[in-house]
């Protein structure tokens, strides 16, 4: 590119990864806790040729209506359900994300959320701050045993894989449903493929670990649940529209299935209001699974790359839209970019 290149950061982003951006693209960041307005993003939009986006930006057709310029949108995600992907490829911008390097945290946590629904370990943490801890009683704040227990992983991609090996490592049987079997890891960790029904029938604990897709919106609804055991505890870490978060209130005010714990919701931030909160049986975080220091940074770090390597003509390697490819290089040429090929 003739011109130095401009770059949007959606909010400031931890460690040196906005200066790094900065030493070869002129870059504007919002600074604000909330994500830019949408007006502003709109203005922001006509005039970078990249985008560095958050999973709360929704980067859809009238966004990139608005940037005539603009050849990559970087999501700082694995996910990548918050841009229009279709319309990306039709306008020939890159969309990139950032698999791999959050996939142990991000199980770490699902591990975590699993353990607190199981050891009831949020309603003990309230109890005894309530002062109600009057003795050592043998049957107070019984939990649930998770060795030995059946955990059913829907989705073994990199995160769904690293609880499956978490569980293996508490001793637990392990089912797992995906669209593919993986014959490898299924022989390496010792899980069971089965089909989604059987999974959702024998699991003591069920965690998801899909995308959030047209095949897998409301994926865990009315029927999916009452497949699932009463005693059963439902994780998310994936995305909020998995689960039909109407139907998973029934259900758990109705003791249909036994807790759930989750860290994605359908509306973000969710409602303080919503009827779901006043339940005793669910725990709910605010989508920060991934959030440790080093994987954030990791994170910020890889989307520059991400940014940087497609404003200097090469595909990056964690391109989402390979489709856009060609049309995306003639673009980049007719700016006197040498492209790789
Ligand atoms: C977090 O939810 C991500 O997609 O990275």
């Amino acid at each position: 590119m003739a011109e130095t290149p401009r770059v949007y950061v959606t909010r400031e982003l931890p460690g040196t990864a906005l200066e790094l951006l900065a030493e070869d693209a002129a870059i504007r960041v919002w600074s604000g806790e909330l994500p830019p307005p949408r007006e502003v993003l709109l203005e922001a939009a006509a005039e970078a040729d990249a985008l560095l986006t958050l999973l709360t930006d929704r980067i859809d057709r009238q966004i990139m209506a608005a940037a005539p310029r603009l050849r990559v949108i970087s999501n700082m995600a694995v996910g990548y359900d918050n841009i229009d992907i279709e319309e990306a490829t039709r306008r020939a911008i890159l969309v990139t994300n950032t698999p791999g390097i959050l996939a142990k945290t991000t199980a770490d946590f699902a591990f975590a959320l699993l353990l607190a629904a199981a050891r009831r370990v949020v309603e003990a943490d309230r109890y005894t701050r309530e002062g109600r801890w009057q003795t050592w009683g043998p049957q107070i704040l019984l939990g649930h045993d998770v060795h030995d227990a059946t955990l059913g992983i829907v989705g073994l991609g990199g995160v769904g894989l690293e609880v499956a090996k978490r569980g293996r490592g508490f001793g637990m049987r392990v089912l797992y449903h995906d669209s593919s079997r993986k014959l490898r890891e299924e022989r390496r960790y010792g899980l069971a493929y089965v089909d989604l029904d059987q999974l959702l029938g024998e699991s003591d604990f069920v965690s998801l670990h899909v995308p959030l897709t047209a095949e897998t919106h409301h994926l865990i609804g009315e029927r999916a649940l009452a497949t699932m055991k009463p005693t059963a505890v439902l994780v998310n870490t994936a995305r909020g529209a998995v689960v039909d978060q109407q139907a998973l209130y029934r259900f758990l005010k109705e003791r249909r299935i036994a807790a759930a714990a989750i860290d994605v919701t359908e509306e973000e931030p969710i409602s303080p209001s919503d009827p779901l909160l006043e339940l005793d049986n669910i725990i709910m975080t605010p989508h920060i699974a991934s959030g440790s220091v080093g994987t954030r940074l990791r994170m910020a770090l890889m989307a520059v790359e991400n940014v940087q390597t497609a404003l200097r003509g090469q595909v990056p390697a964690h391109c989402v839209n390979r489709a856009a490819v060609r049309r995306w290089r003639q673009t980049m040429r007719s700016r006197d970019v040498s492209v790789a090929t």
